[in-house]
């Protein structure tokens, strides 16, 4: 299985390491490191089998390639998994991480790791232990929700403008659906920002004093603008139809159920700010803070290039007659082709 999957890969390098002390596999895929070294997160999961660990690590390097050039972060596109038997805990959960470490070390810093699935900020303080090539630690990079929330600030403010002719949110309902790391802090800054704010959450309790919708209503609530931030999949040709909205923007990964979904809602006259593009916040926060050590107004003017990026590719879909999402592969596949030529 590892063969067929080496072959039919375009990334650079998958780095294969068997942990015999543990059972686990650990996997390292620097997918490009064309416009910098490649960064990505390290996820821990129980696969079923060790291909399949594989087969993710693959999938969501080339993604992050993607997410990191639209980003403007210098940073090439890379992802680790550790296929472990079962999530382990105490000294042993240490001691992988440790002998993880020391592989990602190895590499002399062309990946570069943060937190993905399983993978806490203190998990990440016992990496950096013994690798110096670690973001997102308990001291180091903070918490990337806020930066990711700011970035989603920025996108939707382009994406009123480019609807209703300013950016300006005053008047304008935003729906957040998800009240975690990026949904509590956005909510937030858009009421500040004047917007009437309606906000939905499996859980009621992280309501903070807005407007509340229940999880089975979001869909199809009226609203100019609908912000998945919770979970993937909610813009599907299901829901489509009932959606009640201008514009989606919000945080959530993988918020079209498919390919086919981004033609569905562009013929439905709804805008859609592409996932990657919008909730590259975080990264950026990161990248800046322990990398570029920026002060906050550095890091804010960076973000707000979140919005720049997205009215560009709102201008090109336009003039090109295709989708957001189209438009946005476009923007990438330019800048990592640029960066290769410049190597
Ligand atoms: P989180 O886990 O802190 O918060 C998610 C919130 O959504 C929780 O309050 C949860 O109760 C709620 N929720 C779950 N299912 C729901 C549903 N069906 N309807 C309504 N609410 C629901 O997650 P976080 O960090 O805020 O991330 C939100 C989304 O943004 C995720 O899809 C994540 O992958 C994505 N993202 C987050 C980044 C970050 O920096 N934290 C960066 C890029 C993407």
């Amino acid at each position: 299985m590892f063969e067929e999957l080496l072959k039919g890969w375009d990334g650079e390098q998958a780095v294969i390491r068997y942990d015999g002390a543990s059972g686990a596999w650990m996997f390292v895929c620097i997918h490009s490191t064309a416009l910098g070294p490649a960064g990505g997160g390290t996820r821990m999961r129980v696969y079923e089998r060790p291909g399949d660990g594989l087969a993710d690590a693959m999938r969501l390097s080339q993604a992050m390639t993607v997410k990191m050039a639209v980003a403007n972060a210098n940073r090439g596109g890379g992802k680790a998994v550790l296929a472990v038997p079962e999530l382990p805990t105490g000294e042993a959960r240490r001691r992988l991480l440790l002998r993880y470490a020391e592989l990602v070390e190895s590499l002399g810093g062309m990946y570069r790791t943060a937190g993905d699935m399983n993978i806490t900020p203190a998990d990440l303080d016992v990496v950096a232990e013994r690798c110096s090539y670690v973001y997102g630690t308990t001291k180091n990079g903070g918490n990337s929700g806020i930066g990711t929330a700011r970035g989603v600030l920025h996108g939707i403010r382009a994406s009123v403008e480019h609807v209703f002719g300013s950016p300006d949110l005053t008047g304008r309902t935003v729906l957040v659906q998800g009240l975690g790391a990026v949904g509590a802090p956005l909510a937030r800054d858009l009421a500040a920002e004047g917007a009437t704010v309606l906000v939905s959450d499996i859980d009621e309790e992280r309501n903070d004093g807005h407007a509340f919708v229940a999880p089975d209503a979001v869909i199809g609530t009226e609203c100019d603008v609908y912000s998945p931030c919770a979970v993937g999949g909610t813009v599907n040709a299901d829901s489509i139809p009932r959606l009640r909205c201008r514009i989606v923007a919000g945080s959530a990964n993988n918020q079209l159920g498919g390919p086919a979904d981004a033609d569905r809602r562009r013929e439905a006259g709804i805008l859609y700010a592409p996932d990657y593009v919008i909730n590259g916040g975080g990264v950026i926060q990161l990248v800046g803070i322990v990398d570029n050590g920026w002060d906050e107004q550095e890091l804010e003017h960076a973000l707000a290039g979140i919005g720049d990026t997205l009215r560009r590719i709102y201008r090109d879909a336009d003039e090109a007659g295709i989708t957001s999402a189209a438009a946005a592969e476009r923007l990438a596949a330019e800048r990592i082709a640029t960066g290769a030529a410049n190597r």
